[in-house]
């Protein structure tokens, strides 16, 4: 088959609006597709002058064909928790997720949800995303064979929590330990999926659970580890107060070895010179999720003060839902610009693509697979229509430059831009 259409793909981060070296843009061009894999890439006429005589060829002219988004960050049991009234994280964290999460010890109801939340990721062009199910280990399978079943690469695990949450949602540090090892023994490598070692935080860790994770970790170097940071004020004070011999909050991941290329750290908000160091010098990613910041009035995450340090962090993008309020990974970078506005930084129209599709693919050092249209990757790619709305199609008439064509798809779109999702080559939100 051979998607035709105005590609675009990153090489590298922009540095500006001018960097036209950072990416590939066809105007006409064509991606051969076989086998779930990228072929080919480049000017439609090349393209389908080498594929056979038979090739398919699915016009998706005039609209951009881009990598499939990735979200890096978001719980997949927090779908009916999404718009939940409070004053801030903790109070969101006890009034009402700490109660949902606890609907999932029913596996039927985890599998349901897993339907739901697969549909969505497609309906909003998101091909890859990295959960936390719930502390119960049938959430995770009903998360894993969901996502085997569509031949999505998803990432995800079973969280770990023994403490500071009800006891209906808590583990214990051995339960977790064999939970978690029994996830990755049923699922690691099965189909597209990944398993990621999930500590929820440091609050509902204690200390002997965090050997736990510790002892994972070691186990299994090649996995990702994921965990929150430096969200929110009082979570950092309540964070320190249970671990009074770390020097800040990341030193109680740092103290039991977690900081790695492969650790994600929802959030990292608010986090001090030697924090920033520690993370940089071991190569952990920030995971920036601003329509949760602004919803839970979290923070201003320094995205580009943390990028233009001496020792740059790596930073991901991603919707954190429940506590974020889209599962638009378009709308996440809406929200992701206007924060970087109210801090007196620029963040580009040309950056928002990269962050979404190749930063993250590379912040989960996944860049060989997912998250560029290069010869060899995943055919995860996504269709945007720049004219999805009466209202959008008005703003069209006035943009002259590509780079405004994706600023108003990030300002205006949303799942209504996705004229079309593949899944390994297979056309998926029309199958919807
Ligand atoms: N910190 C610990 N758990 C959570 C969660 O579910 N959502 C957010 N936003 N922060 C957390
Ligand atoms: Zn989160």
């Amino acid at each position: 088959m051979i998607l035709r259409g105005r590609l675009l793909s990153f090489h590298r981060r922009p540095e500006d609006l001018s960097d036209m070296a950072s990416y590939l843009y066809e105007e006409d061009g064509g991606l051969l597709i076989e086998g779930g894999r990228i072929a080919a890439c480049g000017a439609f006429g090349d393209i389908s002058a080498q594929a056979p005589k038979d090739v398919a060829i699915v016009d998706h002219r005039p609209h951009l064909i881009l990598p499939g988004l990735i979200d890096t960050h978001l719980h997949f049991p927090q779908m009916q928790v999404i718009g939940s009234y409070a004053a801030n994280l903790l109070e969101w964290l006890n009034t009402y997720t700490f109660v949902e999460e606890q609907r999932f010890v029913d596996p039927a109801h985890a599998a349901r949800i897993a339907v739901a939340f697969f549909d969505e990721m497609i309906r909003q062009g998101t091909t890859t995303s990295v959960a936390y199910c719930s502390v119960h280990k049938a959430s995770a399978d009903a998360y894993f064979a969901e996502a085997e079943r569509r031949n999505m690469l998803m990432l995800g695990g079973k969280v770990m929590m023994d403490r500071n949450a009800p006891d209906a949602l808590t583990d214990t540090p051995q339960t977790s330990y064999d939970d978690t090892k029994a996830v990755i023994a049923a699922w690691q490598g099965k189909g597209r999926n990944h398993v990621v070692i999930s500590p929820r935080f440091a609050i509902t860790s204690t200390p002997e659970q965090m050997e736990m994770v510790a002892a994972l970790a070691r186990e299994f170097p090649d996995l990702h580890i994921q965990t929150h940071l430096s969200e929110n004020l009082a979570e950092i004070e309540f964070a320190c107060s249970l671990y009074p011999q770390a020097k800040d909050y990341t030193d109680i991941y740092a103290h039991y070895g977690l900081l790695r290329p492969n650790m994600l750290l929802g959030h990292a908000i608010h986090l001090s010179e030697r924090e920033r160091d520690a993370i940089s010098e071991t190569g952990a990613v920030a995971v920036h999720c601003p329509t949760s910041n602004l919803f839970l009035g979290s923070g201003l995450f320094p995205l580009k003060e943390f990028e233009r340090r001496d020792r740059p962090m790596r930073i991901a993008v991603a919707t954190d839902i429940g506590g974020g309020t889209s599962y638009s990974m378009l709308k996440t970078m809406d929200e992701a610009y206007k924060i970087q506005q109210l801090r007196g930084e620029r963040l580009t129209p040309l950056e928002s693509v990269f962050h979404m599709t190749r930063g993250n693919g590379e912040a989960l050092g996944l860049a060989d697979r997912i998250g560029t249209l290069e010869p060899g990757s995943d055919a995860d790619i996504v269709v945007l229509d720049a004219r999805a709305t009466p209202a959008m199609a008005l703003k069209m008439e006035a943009v002259t430059t590509l780079a405004e064509e994706l600023f108003l798809l990030q300002t205006l779109g949303d799942d209504r831009a996705i004229a079309e999702t593949y899944i390994a080559g297979r056309p998926a939100k029309s199958a919807l």
